[in-house]
C-alpha cells in the first residue's frame, strides 16, 4: 500500500490547516532571508504532500516558485482554488509521491515535507527520499518534519510493521490512516542520500501527552 485514501475523506470534510506551520515559516524565511523578494522566483520549492496548500500559499506569497504533489484530489482542488483566488501561481500535481519520475532531475532547490512522508511505510520513505534527491539540484536542500516514536499513542492501533500502525484510535493520529513513528536511527537511515543533515527535535506537551517531532534539514 502506498497512498492512503483516508486522506481524501479528511480533505473533503474539513478545512485542513489554512496557515503554514511555524516550523516551515521559521525555516524558509531564515534560510532565504538574504535573498530579496524580487529574486526569490529563482528558487524552486516542491512540497511532498502539500495538503490544501497552506505552506505553498505562504511560500508563494513570499515570492518563491512553488510546486506540490498531493494524493488527495479534494485537497488539490481546494489548494488550487485558494491559490488562484489570490492570483498566485498554481503548480499542484495530483499523484502519489512514491513516484516522482514525472519531475525533472536536478530541477528543485528545496524539497519540503511537513508531516506527510510519515504517513507512508519505512521502506517507502527511504525510496521517496532517494527520488527526492534526484529531482534536487546538486546543492539542493531538504526540510522535513516527522513524528517520533516517543510520541504518546505510538504502538496503539493495528500493527503494520515495526514503527508503523494504522487504525489508531487515540490522540493525534486517530483517523489519520497509516502512520510511521520514527526513531533517531531511522531518521539517520532515511536521510543517508543527503549531505550535512541536521536533526533537531520539537516536543509539545498537550494535556499531559507528548507529541514529538524530528525536524530534519541541511
Ligand atoms: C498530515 S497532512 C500534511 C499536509 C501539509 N503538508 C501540511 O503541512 O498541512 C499529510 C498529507 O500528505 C498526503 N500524502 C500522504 N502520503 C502521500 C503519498 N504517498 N502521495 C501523495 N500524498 C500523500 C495526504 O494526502 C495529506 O494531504
Amino acid at each position: 500500500m502506498a497512498y492512503d485514501k483516508i486522506w481524501n475523506n479528511i480533505h473533503e470534510n474539513m478545512i485542513w490547516g489554512k496557515y503554514p506551520s511555524e516550523e516551515v515559516v521559521r525555516h524558509f524565511l531564515g534560510k532565504y532571508k538574504h535573498i530579496p523578494f524580487k529574486d526569490r522566483k529563482k528558487i524552486k520549492i516542491i512540497e511532498l504532500g502539500c495538503g490544501q496548500s497552506n505552506n505553498l500559499w505562504f511560500l508563494s506569497r513570499e515570492g518563491f516558485d512553488t510546486y506540490g504533489i498531493e494524493g488527495s484530489l479534494e485537497a488539490c482542488k481546494k489548494g488550487r482554488d485558494r491559490l488562484e483566488s489570490e492570483n498566485l501561481d498554481v503548480n499542484i500535481y495530483h499523484g502519489d509521491f512514491n513516484d516522482l519520475s514525472g519531475f525533472k532531475k536536478n530541477y528543485f532547490d528545496d524539497v519540503l515535507d511537513n508531516v506527510s512522508l510519515q504517513h507512508n511505510r519505512k521502506s517507502e520513505i527511504k525510496n521517496i527520499l532517494l527520488q527526492a534527491k534526484n529531482i534536487l539540484k546538486e546543492d539542493g536542500k531538504i526540510f522535513s518534519v516527522m513524528v517520533s516514536d516517543k510520541t504518546d499513542g505510538y504502538k496503539t492501533g493495528d500493527f503494520v510493521e515495526p514503527g508503523v500502525y494504522q487504525n489508531i484510535q487515540e490522540l493525534w493520529f486517530k483517523n489519520r490512516g497509516l502512520t510511521c513513528f520514527s526513531s533517531f536511527e531511522d531518521i539517520i537511515d532515511y536521510f543517508q542520500p543527503f549531505k550535512d543533515i541536521v536533526v533537531d527535535k520539537k516536543i509539545n506537551i498537550e494535556n499531559g501527552k507528548t507529541l514529538e517531532h524530528y525536524i530534519i534539514h541541511n
